[in-house]
């Protein structure tokens, strides 16, 4: 059964949908290479000033009654999972340790093509290699789609198979083919987290098309949506309301706001080198009435998250 609960933010909806005065052109700026600690560092920053903190209380809250409760009645069981696009595993050693609770061995494929993160990953199993005995895992250094091609006619099924912000660099075309795939590998969860349509960089793409190119068409919740419906999967939705804090971006001395900037916009030296025109209509924007507002002497946007649930067995075709 699908079931929809989304929030609707009409007002920043609003805004991002009048029309575009003029296009933003930041094409002679470099694009933040995702494997690189270029992306790291800002990456750090963006999740800095987020409250994604609300995606940990999901996790704390939520988690087992959406996930846990509804994997095989068998504590005995080696737990096959699957984490896509890991990062530094912060979200995903969460998870495990819920599923910890009712399954003793886990067997955890993690899938992250930069070295950097999944370093990071590897030293948190480590430090917390007390609370995750009986959890083994299979390191995969390569993107998605390397994972995909290497495993071509994959038998053995996963259990729950996580993507936590990473469906970005999927391209739209193929979406529909990874998204078939990842179901057919799964027989129990899958959750998928992505941007709202109506998170800071939906409406940034709204209000300057093209202002993504290289990455874009960009893969937001509802993109994704379509993709499960054209699959013919019912799926279950939430939207976490998350929010950013943009007060960093309106200072030209601080270096968090130039960093937030570039991943904003994810390209390198917005404010240093880029266009003045360009950055001027970027804090206009990010400004405007409507769009963000001011708490506590700061101001901020609402960023929602779009959580995605698809059990693989309502497939219909
Ligand atoms: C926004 S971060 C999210 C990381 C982590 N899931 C989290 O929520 O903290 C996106 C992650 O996707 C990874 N990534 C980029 N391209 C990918 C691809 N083609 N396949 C799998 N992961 C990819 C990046 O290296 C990065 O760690």
């Amino acid at each position: 059964m699908l079931t929809t609960y989304c929030h609707t933010y009409s007002l920043s909806t609003v805004v991002a949908n009048r029309p575009t005065a003029k296009a933003m052109d930041i094409s002679s700026l470099p694009r933040i290479d995702v494997s690189s600690t270029v992306y790291s560092e800002r990456y750090a920053v963006y999740i800095a000033y987020s409250n994604k903190v609300k995606m940990m209380e999901w996790i704390s809250d939520r988690f087992d009654e959406e996930i846990t409760y509804h994997l095989p009645n068998n504590g005995d069981l080696k737990l096959s999972i699957l984490g896509i696009g890991s990062g530094d595993g912060k979200f995903e050693v969460k998870m495990i340790m819920k599923l910890k609770k009712k399954f003793r061995l886990i067997d955890c494929t993690v899938v992250e093509p930069s070295a950097e993160r999944m370093a990071s990953y590897r030293k948190l199993v480590k430090d917390e290699k007390n609370a995750l005995f009986g959890v083994t895992f299979d390191w995969r250094q390569e993107t998605f789609q390397e994972f995909c091609k290497a495993n071509p006619d994959r038998s053995k099924k996963f259990h729950f198979v996580s993507l936590i912000h990473c469906a970005y660099y999927i391209h739209k075309r193929d979406l529909d083919y990874y998204m078939d795939v990842i179901t057919r590998w799964t027989e129990g969860k899958i959750l998928i987290m992505q941007d709202a349509d109506v998170s800071i960089f939906g409406l940034l793409d709204k209000k300057f098309p093209g202002v993504y190119n290289g990455l874009r068409p960009l893969i937001l919740g509802d993109t994704i949506m379509d993709s499960f419906k054209t699959l013919g999967m019912s799926f279950e939705t939430s939207s976490l309301p998350c929010e950013l804090d943009i007060t960093a971006c309106f200072d030209n001395d601080s270096r968090d706001g130039k960093l937030l900037l570039d991943f904003l916009l994810q390209v390198v030296g917005l404010v240093d080198d880029g266009p003045p025109e360009a950055l001027k209509m970027v804090k206009e924007f990010l400004k405007s009435e409507g769009f963000s507002y001011t708490r506590n002497g700061r101001n901020w946007v609402e960023n929602p998250t779009q959580v995605i649930i698809i059990t693989p067995t309502s497939r219909k075709m």
